[in-house]
C-alpha cells in the first residue's frame, strides 16, 4: 500500500469525544500498519489550557491522554509499545481559541518548526472535529493564513477534513461551501461521512459492479422495494446539547443513510474515481421526487422516545424519556426516530419506493439494507404452498458485516413444502479478518489525496434539497412527534408507512413471516 508523504495532522477539537474514541486510535492503527511515515506530526488543538481537574495541558499531558485513548479504544490490544514509542515524540498540543488570528499564528509558527525537525515539508491536514458553531471561524483563520501569497503560506499541500453536520439545511450548507471555497479549492476539501469508510459500504459498489448477475435485475422491474434501517439502542439523553438541534433526520438520514441509498441506487460510474462516482451519487439525489408539503404526513414519520427502559450493553437502563433529558428544550419537537418513503424518479427506479428508518432507543444496533425482489407468479405452487416468500438480498453494514441472499428451497420429504433459506457471506469467516475502523480508511485516503469516499460540496447540497421540505413541513406542523416506548421499533405510524403499502420491515418486533411482495 502506498505510504503517504510526511505531514502534520492538526486536530481541531482535540479533547472531544471523536478525537479520543476514533481519531487518535485510528492514527495509532495507521502507525501500527506503517501506513503513515514515522515523521508525521500529530497536533491536538483545543481551547482548554487545563484538564477538567486543573492539570495543565502540555505536550506531555496530551501524549498521556492519547496513550490512554489508544489503550481504551484502539482495535488492536494490547497496545504495541514499540509503535507508541515511534508516535509519542511527534505528538503535540496547542491551546488556542478557534477563531483567533493570533492563536492560529502561534500554531503556524510551531508547524514551521516541525517542518524542519520532522521534514513535513509544509504538508498539512487540518481535521475540523469541533461543534459546528466554530467551523466558520476555523476555516476563515486557516484560509487567511494559507491562501497563496500570504507570508505564512507553506510550500506543501493543505487539506481540510470537515466533520458533520455539514449545515442544517440547504441554505446553511451553501453558506459553508461558500466560506470553504473562498479560501480552498474543492480538491482540498474532504467532507467526512464515516459510513463511507465502512468496509461493507465500499463493498456495495464491488458487489453491484464486479458481479454481472445483479445489473440486469437491479431495477424496479425485478425489485419490489428497498428498505434501509439504521437502528441504535443508545438513547440521546447524554448528547442533547447537540442532538436537540439536529434530530434523527438531520443526524442520520441526510448523510449516512443517503450515502447507503445512493450507492444502492446510482448508475454504474464510468470509472472508479472520485469525480465519476460522486457525479452518479449527485444524480440520485437530484432524481428524488420532491416531497410536497401535503405529502409529508403520508411519507414521513417522526417519533420521540418516551419514558421506559432501553438496552445499554447487556443491561436495561431507565430513561425518563427524551423530553426530560438534560439540555432538551421544554416541549422540544426534535425527533429521535425518523422513517421516510422516497421515490427516485429515473428510468431505473421509476415508481419503486425506498423506505428509510432510523432511531435511538430501538431494540437492536444494526445498519442494514434490504433489497426485496418481487415474488414469482404463484400459480405453480399455490396448490401445495400457501406462500412463497420474496427473495431478499440483505446487506449487513454492521454488526456481523456481510450479505445474505434469501431464496426459496424445497424441504426434503414427500410433500412439496417450500421454505426460505439463506446463502450467507460473512466478512469475518470469508476473509478471516476484522474490517478496519472507518476512520482508519478515511484518514489514510485523505493523506493520499483520494476524495472518492468523501462528500463533494454539491452532493451535500443536493442531499439537503431532499430533506428540507420534510423539515420545513414538520416545523410548521402542529402535530408533535409520535411517542414510542424505548426498546421497541418506533411509533406505530412507522409500521403503517410500509404496511399500508402491503410490505413489512424486516425487523419489526413481530414474529410473523414477511408478507408476500408484489409478483412479477
Ligand atoms: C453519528 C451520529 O454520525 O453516527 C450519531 O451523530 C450516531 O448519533 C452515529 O450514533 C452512528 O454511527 P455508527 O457507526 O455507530 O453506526
Amino acid at each position: 500500500m502506498p505510504n503517504p508523504v510526511p505531514c502534520a495532522i492538526v486536530i481541531f477539537g482535540a479533547s472531544g469525544d471523536l478525537a479520543q474514541l476514533k481519531l487518535i486510535p485510528a492514527i495509532y492503527e495507521l502507525c501500527r500498519e506503517r501506513l503513515v511515515t514515522d515523521k508525521f506530526v500529530l497536533v491536538g488543538y483545543a481551547r482548554s489550557t487545563t484538564k477538567k481537574d486543573g492539570t495543565p495541558l502540555t505536550d506531555e499531558q496530551y501524549r498521556k491522554d492519547c496513550y490512554d485513548a489508544i489503550k481504551k479504544n484502539a482495535r488492536h490490544q494490547p497496545i504495541d509499545e514499540a509503535v507508541w514509542k515511534r508516535m509519542e515524540p511527534n505528538i503535540h498540543y496547542v491551546a488556542g481559541a478557534y477563531d483567533s488570528a493570533e492563536d492560529h499564528a502561534r500554531l503556524a509558527a510551531r508547524l514551521k518548526e516541525w517542518d524542519k525537525s520532522n521534514d513535513t515539508g509544509g504538508n498539512r491536514l487540518f481535521y475540523i472535529s469541533t461543534p459546528p458553531e466554530v467551523f466558520e471561524g476555523i476555516i476563515c483563520r486557516l484560509g487567511e493564513r494559507l491562501a497563496p501569497g500570504t507570508p505564512d503560506a507553506p510550500a506543501g499541500f493543505q487539506r481540510v477534513i470537515i466533520e458533520k453536520p455539514f449545515g442544517r439545511d440547504l441554505e446553511t450548507a451553501k453558506h459553508l461551501n461558500a466560506v470553504l471555497h473562498k479560501y480552498f479549492d474543492e480538491k482540498q476539501v474532504f467532507r467526512i461521512d464515516h459510513y463511507l469508510g465502512k468496509e461493507t459500504v465500499q463493498n456495495l459498489m464491488v458487489m453491484r459492479f464486479a458481479n454481472s448477475i445483479f445489473e440486469p435485475i437491479w431495477n424496479y422491474k425485478y425489485i419490489d422495494h428497498v428498505q434501509i434501517t439504521v437502528s441504535e439502542t443508545v438513547s440521546a439523553d447524554d448528547r442533547a446539547g447537540y442532538y436537540d438541534k439536529s434530530g434523527a433526520t438531520r443526524d442520520m438520514i441526510q448523510n449516512h443513510m443517503f450515502q447507503l441509498m445512493a450507492l444502492v441506487a446510482m448508475e454504474p460510474p464510468a470509472a472508479l474515481d472520485a469525480t465519476s462516482i460522486r457525479d452518479e451519487k449527485v444524480k440520485v439525489y437530484k432524481s428524488v421526487r420532491p416531497m410536497r408539503p401535503n405529502m409529508v404526513d403520508a411519507q414521513a414519520v417522526r417519533g420521540q422516545y418516551g419514558p421506559g427502559q432501553y438496552k445499554s450493553k447487556n443491561d436495561l437502563k431507565p430513561t425518563s424519556g427524551y423530553l426530560k433529558a438534560r439540555g432538551v428544550a421544554p416541549g422540544s419537537r426534535t425527533e429521535t426516530f425518523s422513517a421516510i418513503k422516497l421515490y427516485i424518479d429515473n428510468w431505473r427506479w421509476s415508481g419503486m419506493p425506498f423506505y428509510l428508518r432510523t432511531g435511538k432507543c430501538l431494540p437492536e444496533k444494526l445498519s442494514e439494507i434490504v433489497v426485496r425482489f418481487r415474488s414469482p407468479p404463484l400459480t405453480l405452487f399455490q396448490k401445495t404452498c400457501e406462500e412463497i416468500f420474496p427473495n431478499d438480498l440483505v446487506i449487513r453494514v454492521q454488526p456481523e458485516e456481510g450479505m445474505s441472499w434469501r431464496l426459496n428451497a424445497k424441504v426434503p420429504g414427500g410433500t412439496m413444502t417450500i421454505k426460505s433459506v439463506a446463502l450467507d457471506f460473512e466478512y469475518k469467516t470469508a476473509f478471516n479478518v476484522e474490517p478496519p475502523e472507518a476512520y482508519e480508511r478515511l484518514l489514510y485516503d485523505s493523506l493520499l489525496d483520494d476524495q472518492t469516499l468523501f462528500i463533494r460540496g454539491d452532493e451535500a447540497e443536493a442531499a439537503w434539497q431532499v430533506i428540507d421540505p420534510i423539515e420545513q413541513a414538520w416545523a410548521k406542523s402542529d402535530k408533535p412527534p409520535q411517542q414510542y416506548e424505548p426498546n421497541t421499533w418506533g411509533p406505530k405510524a412507522a409500521m403503517d408507512l410500509i404496511e399500508l403499502d402491503g410490505r413489512r420491515w424486516l425487523h419489526s418486533g413481530s414474529d410473523e413471516e414477511p408478507i408476500v411482495a408484489c409478483s412479477l
